[in-house]
C-alpha cells in the first residue's frame, strides 16, 4: 500500500525462552503521527528495538520503505527510552547532536562546518542552543530529552521512532516537542511514538497502536482508541495464545 511506510509481518520476539511479542502484524502509516500504547512490559520498547535491528526476532519480517536491509536505518531517527542511555559518557550537548550527522558521513570523517550549522540549528529548534558546550552529565532530565530530540532532527531522517519522549518533562517542553513534531509532519515526516499518557493520545496522535504482547487494535485514533480496546490491553498481563 502506498500510504504504508513500515510493514511488520508475523513478528515473534523472545528473551531467552520467554516470549515478548507474539504474532505482530502491523502497517504504520506514512506521514502519520502514530502512538504506541500499552501497559508496562507490553513489549513497546521491544517492538521498536526490533524495528531498529537492535534485537533479532525469532521469526517474522519488518519492511521499512519496502526494504529489510540495514541501510534503511539511516533514514530513521531513534530516540531511546530514558534510562537506556549512559549520561555519564563525557560529551558535550553539541557532540551528541553531531552524532545525528554521522549516519551521513560514517564514523571516520570529522564533521564539517555544514554539519555544525545543522546541529546548531537543531539545538535552536529545541531551544537548547545556550547549552551547546555543556556536558550531557550536567543536564536536567528534560534538557537531556531536548538534546536527544535535537540529535534526531539533525539526522534529517524521514522517520522518527521515539520511545516515551514526553516522559518526565514539564508542560512547556511537552508543548515544544509536540509543536516540533506537528511542524515536521507537515514537511512529510513520519512519527512512531511510544506514549504513556492516555489522556493526550487523541489530541497528539492521528493513529494509534494498542498492544499487550500482541496487537489489540491499530488504526486511526478516532476509530480505534476506544474504552473497550484500552481495557483489553490494560486489564490483563498479556493475552493468552
Ligand atoms: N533485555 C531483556 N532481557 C530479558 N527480558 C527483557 C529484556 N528487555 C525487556 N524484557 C522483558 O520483555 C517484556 C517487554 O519489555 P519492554 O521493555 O519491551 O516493555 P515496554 O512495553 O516498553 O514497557 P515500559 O512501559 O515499562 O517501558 C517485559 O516483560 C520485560 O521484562
Ligand atoms: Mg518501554
Amino acid at each position: 500500500m502506498d500510504d504504508t511506510i513500515i510493514t511488520i509481518k508475523d513478528l515473534n520476539v523472545a528473551y531467552q525462552d520467554k516470549p515478548a511479542l507474539w504474532h505482530i502484524n502491523l502497517d504504520i502509516r506514512k506521514n502519520g503521527r502514530t502512538a504506541i500504547v500499552g501497559p508496562n512490559g507490553a513489549g513497546k520498547s521491544t517492538m521498536i528495538k526490533t524495528m531498529m535491528k537492535l534485537i533479532r526476532p525469532v521469526s517474522g519480517r519488518i519492511e521499512i520503505d519496502g526494504r529489510t536491509d540495514k541501510g534503511v536505518l539511516k533514514n530513521i531517527a531513534y530516540v531511546p527510552q530514558k534510562g537506556e542511555v549512559n549520561w555519564d559518557f563525557p560529551a558535550t550537548v553539541l557532540d551528541v547532536v553531531l552524532m545525528g550527522r554521522y549516519v551521513h558521513k560514517g564514523w571516520i570523517k570529522r564533521p564539517q562546518k555544514k554539519d555544525r550549522e545543522i546541529a546548531l540549528e537543531a539545538l535552536k529548534t529545541m531551544k537548547m542552543e545556550a547549552f551547546c558546550d555543556r556536558q550531557i552529565s550536567e543536564l536536567s532530565g528534560g534538557q537531556r530529552q531536548r538534546a536527544f530530540l535535537a540529535r534526531a532532527i539533525a539526522q534529517d531522517a524521514d522517520i522518527y521512532v521515539m520511545d516515551e519522549p514526553l516522559q518526565g518533562i514539564d508542560i512547556t517542553t511537552e508543548n515544544l516537542i509536540m509543536d516540533v513534531i506537528r511542524k515536521l509532519q507537515t514537511e512529510g515526516k513520519t512519527f512512531i511514538v511510544v506514549h504513556h499518557q492516555l489522556n493526550t493520545v487523541k489530541e497528539y496522535f492521528d493513529h494509534v497502536v494498542i498492544m499487550n504482547k500482541t496487537i489489540i487494535a491499530d488504526g486511526p485514533t478516532d476509530a480505534v482508541f476506544t474504552g473497550e480496546n484500552i481495557e483489553k490491553a490494560y486489564r490483563e498481563k498479556g493475552v493468552s495464545v
